[in-house]
């Protein structure tokens, strides 16, 4: 095999669930001898896995494989890889000369060989869905040195009518507990101890024999797991029994992110999201209740087709009741051969007033966030060291509640768990000084 080995670079757009494909694939190339490099300009395949969620999302994507034939290297092979490539199959290879393959989220198996039969000016793609792919002999190759994210389910069988990700993600399909049990076990002896569940509606999580409130005790269970996130929810998922592993599971953390999408009833049952106004909000209480000081995130779309100004009313007193932690909002996108492009023409919302809700409804976000997080000053919170920030030469570290707090200190800190106190905010996140440190758990044999 390695023989037909050279660099590979991947650049990964969309959710974490993509994220963590791009850490399976990689896992398969460099076992199969591939050396993973950080640019594109001198690697021998190049590929982009893509998300199709949005189309902003899908002309990123567009936009970055033009430059890439100006910057790839002669005789580099191009592969399009995830959501987009599942949707758009060939197209793209018509579109795009030089893109050789094309593989959807459950063809990363075949990845290694259509690669060398493009080395040998084969193109060739793999789109078929497999309900009983999990990649399960792949050893994931991680990026985040703090936190890992363990796929626990694939694929969805929700059909809300504004959403791509059915069609390209194929049917819902759960791991065995077992092999999820035994990936964060290797988790912990790599080091990290904070793991993130990931799947489209996470908590739908059942294997056959166990359901999402076994996996969290499972998983909560195993040495050395400090921190237990997991991401998306549905609202509808959330039985006693999950809500029960959370509150008496330690290492789940107090955050949930909980897609709202609107606050108005009548656009909900348009979205086929299967929960009202007030299921959402019972849904929330319930969760408050058993986990006190609980943050919530969420996801909020405007100008669905039918969004009357009312509704976009309810969407705003619905975010002033739920004191979101964070709230990430967009404007609705048609996707093709989703059910909500099929709504009347004269129900379809003007990009201009869809713009101009998106503003209101982020002023009003931040705004709530503002006040909510000067109200925490003074307050301590423990969190872990992710990263060096962005800017000022801080530390990047996080609550188990959700909150990012930037420090002062040096780069040895990274995956260190300490304690804060919340000295400053920007609105959105928090500048916090140290109280005293304590040392990450040592690796568990
Ligand atoms: N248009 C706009 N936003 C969408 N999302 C999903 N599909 C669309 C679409 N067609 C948003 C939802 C989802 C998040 C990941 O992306 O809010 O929760
Ligand atoms: Fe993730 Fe959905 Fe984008 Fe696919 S379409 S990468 S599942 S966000």
């Amino acid at each position: 095999m390695t023989e037909t080995g050279g660099t590979v670079y991947i650049e990964t757009y969309g959710c974490q669930m993509n994220v963590s494909d791009t850490e399976l694939m990689l896992g398969n190339l460099t076992s199969s001898g591939y050396t993973s490099v950080s640019a594109p300009d001198f690697a021998d395949v190049i590929l982009i896995n893509t998300c199709a969620i949005r189309d902003h999302a899908e002309q990123r994507v567009i936009g970055r494989l033009g430059e890439m034939k100006s910057r790839m290297k002669k005789g580099a092979v191009v592969g399009v890889t995830g959501c987009m490539a599942q949707r758009l199959g060939a197209k793209l290879m018509e579109r795009a000369g030089h893109v050789s393959v094309v593989v959807g989220p459950d063809g990363y198996r075949d990845l290694p060989s259509l690669i060398e039969n493009a080395r040998r000016g084969e193109r060739g793609m793999s789109i078929e869905f497999d309900s009983e792919e999990h990649y399960e002999d792949f050893a994931p190759r991680r990026f985040d040195g703090v936190k890992a994210w363990i796929p626990v389910q694939r694929g969805c069988d929700y059909r809300c009518t504004y959403c791509i990700v059915p069609s390209t993600r194929g049917p819902e399909r759960s791991r065995n507990l077992a092999d999820v049990v035994r990936e964060a076990e290797r988790v912990v002896a790599d080091g990290i101890h904070e793991i993130v569940l990931l799947g489209q509606t996470v908590n739908s999580y059942n294997d056959g024999t166990h359901d999402f409130a076994d996996l969290l005790r499972a998983v909560g269970a195993v040495p050395g797991i400090r921190r237990l996130r997991f991401t998306s929810p549905h609202p509808n998922d959330f039985s006693d029994r999950v809500i029960a592993a959370m509150a008496e599971t330690e290492a789940v953390c107090e955050h949930v992110h909980l897609p709202m999408q609107s606050g108005s009833s009548r656009v909900l049952k348009r979205m086929l999201r299967r929960y009202s106004r007030e299921g959402y909000f019972e849904c929330a209480d319930r969760l408050r209740a058993a986990l006190p000081g609980v943050a919530l995130t969420t996801d909020i779309i405007v100008g669905f087709p039918g969004e009357t100004e009312e509704d976009f009313q309810e969407t705003l007193t619905a975010v002033d009741a739920m004191e979101f932690e964070e709230a990430y909002t967009f404007k609705f996108s048609p996707r093709e051969g989703t059910p909500a492009t099929r709504f009347p023409e004269s129900e379809m919302v003007s990009d201009e007033v869809a713009s101009e809700r998106l503003a209101r409804l982020i002023g009003r976000v931040r705004a709530a966030s503002r006040t909510r997080n000067l109200g925490l000053l003074g307050q301590r919170r423990e969190v872990l060291v992710e990263k060096p920030a962005r800017r000022g030469g801080m530390l990047q570290t996080r609550s188990r509640d959700f909150k990012t707090v930037m420090i002062a200190g040096d780069h040895s800190l990274i995956g260190k768990y300490l304690t804060v106190e919340l000295t400053g905010t920007t609105g959105s996140t928090f500048i916090g000084t140290v109280q005293h440190q304590r040392e990450a758990l040592p690796m568990a044999v």
